[in-house]
């Protein structure tokens, strides 16, 4: 079913996020025939370009990122038909009356801005937006990151609220727009297998691990300055633990669901100079191996060897409430780790006896295994019975999902269903105002105290799971990471 009928202005449309994921995200969705005739995207940047060259620009994005065999000459002539060019200063005055005159005759259409850009534009942009009389009745999209700090994101969320209401501003979190993120949410609300036992009596804790085998690459200058604290903690994952640790909302309404998660974070137990040495680790990677080749560590592709920046990062978190009490969430996320693997890991209590005599061998404990990404799939680990006429032997085994499998359909990217949201004016999965404030109240003391223990990341070799310290944060605790949904 088509959407209504909109224009969406991207700025920063011929920089990098715009030709990896917008331009082919917008591309399948006009393929699945969502995109309504008068659908129409403007292009906005600071470079001179002419209404062909944009095109020829949107059309190479297309060859990179879409397969070939999804590549129609006449569809992907009817998408380019769709854009437009205008360049745009954002900070001077240039542009801005062609923008503006561009979109005065755009009648009854949804009008959408996508902030694409350097996050230090984003407020001079609202600001010119609403000083050319664009921005009423107009939504805003924008990214992380959302500040540096509590104080830099109240100060940027309090700058784009002059000119837009936050019920028009989407705040994206990629990890929001995952398949099988939102799996979550059905397999935790649409069964009433597992809510019953989802809590402290019957889960021992949780795992949430996001991790990639690239190194920062071309990213080293803005990287630098976030570590993956900021880059991935504050934001993709305290979401995916609170949409594993929050009440069920009374619908799939917005700020229902907001609500809850947002109730998560406030009871996120505090993490500062007391406590910050015994529940979390920070890492660099030095030179190493990845994908069977030679690779460079962090300091060399930064090209400094002063860089203090943490390239991974562990952390022992708790939900202080009454269904989490004692139940530790292990989140961890790191550059150039063993491999690209994100998955949420549920392991549920042991048994409480066991009638097995010791040659049945150990009963391990029920697992819950979401993976998000590469083959998604949700594991459900179970002890069965070995075959045989033989005695009991017991063993561990999953009854297994993979999504590849049984939807023999392509899995959309993150970016197709969040970016259609925004024009269905649906911000479940988009971040609200007080969610990013309330994860900088819980990540600013974490930093703090890094910076008052002046310790330098601990190194760990590239390929690697991460420093040796990550693996005594849970191993501590009788526990162990678990890797690849063994
Ligand atoms: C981005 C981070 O938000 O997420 C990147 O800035 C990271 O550093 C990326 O690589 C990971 O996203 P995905 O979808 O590839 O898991």
């Amino acid at each position: 079913i088509p959407v209504a009928p909109f224009v969406l202005t991207v700025f920063g449309a011929t920089g990098d996020l715009a030709r990896r994921k917008l331009l082919p995200a917008l591309f399948h969705r006009d393929l699945a025939g969502q995109l309504p005739d008068e659908a129409e995207i403007i292009g906005v940047s600071r470079r001179d370009l002419d209404q062909d060259e944009f095109r020829q620009f949107a059309r190479q994005a297309l060859m990179d990122h879409v397969p070939a065999s999804e590549l129609q000459g006449s569809e992907v002539n009817r998408f380019l038909d769709r854009l437009r060019y205008i360049a745009v200063n954002a900070e001077g005055g240039e542009g801005w009356t062609d923008l503006a005159d561009a979109l005065a005759g755009e009648g009854e259409r949804i009008r959408v801005f996508y902030l694409a850009t350097a996050p230090h534009l984003f407020g001079p942009i609202c600001e010119q937006l609403g000083a050319h009389g664009l921005a009423e009745n107009a939504r805003v999209v924008i990214e992380k990151p959302i500040g540096k700090d509590l104080a830099s994101a109240l100060a940027l969320n309090e700058q784009i609220g002059r000119y837009f209401s936050e019920d028009s501003v989407y705040r994206i979190d990629h990890y929001l727009g995952k398949e099988t993120v939102q799996n979550l949410m059905a397999l935790r609300f649409a069964n009433a297998l597992l809510e019953p036992l989802w809590n402290n009596a019957h889960i021992d804790h949780v795992q949430i691990t996001v991790a990639e085998s690239l190194g920062v690459e071309e990213r080293a200058g803005y990287y630098d300055t976030a570590g993956a604290m900021r880059d991935m903690l504050q934001n993709h994952m305290l979401q995916l633990l609170c949409l594993v640790a929050m009440e069920p909302p009374h619908s799939l309404d917005d700020d229902a669901v907001r609500d809850e998660k947002l109730k998560v974070l406030r009871a996120l137990k505090p993490i500062d100079d007391h406590n910050v040495n015994a529940l979390t680790v920070r890492g660099q990677y030095r030179a190493g191996a990845s994908s069977g080749g030679a690779v460079p560590g962090y300091l060399e592709e930064l090209g400094s060897d002063r860089s203090r920046t943490e390239t991974f990062v562990a952390v022992k978190a708790e939900v202080e409430n009454w269904r989490w009490a004692g139940v530790p969430f292990y989140l961890r996320t790191g550059k150039r780790l063993a491999s690209r693997v994100s998955e949420i890991v549920v392991e549920f209590r042991h048994v409480p006896h066991s009638v097995f005599d010791k040659s049945a061998g150990p009963i391990e404990a029920n697992r819950l295994v979401i993976r998000l990404q590469p083959d998604e799939g949700v594991k459900l680990w179970l002890m069965i019975k070995d075959p045989g006429p033989g005695g009991i032997r017991l063993s561990h085994v999953p009854l297994d999902m993979s999504f590849a499998k049984a939807f023999k359909v392509r899995n959309p990217d993150a970016y197709e269903r969040l970016l259609l949201d925004v024009v269905r004016g649906n911000q479940t999965l988009f971040m609200r105002r007080d969610e990013v404030e309330a994860a900088w109240k819980w990540v600013d003391p974490i930093l703090n105290a890094w910076r008052h223990l002046k310790e330098p990341p601990r190194p760990y070799t590239a390929g690697t799971w991460g420093p040796s310290a990550a693996i005594a944060l849970i191993e501590r605790d009788g526990r162990t990471w678990l890797e690849e949904s063994e």
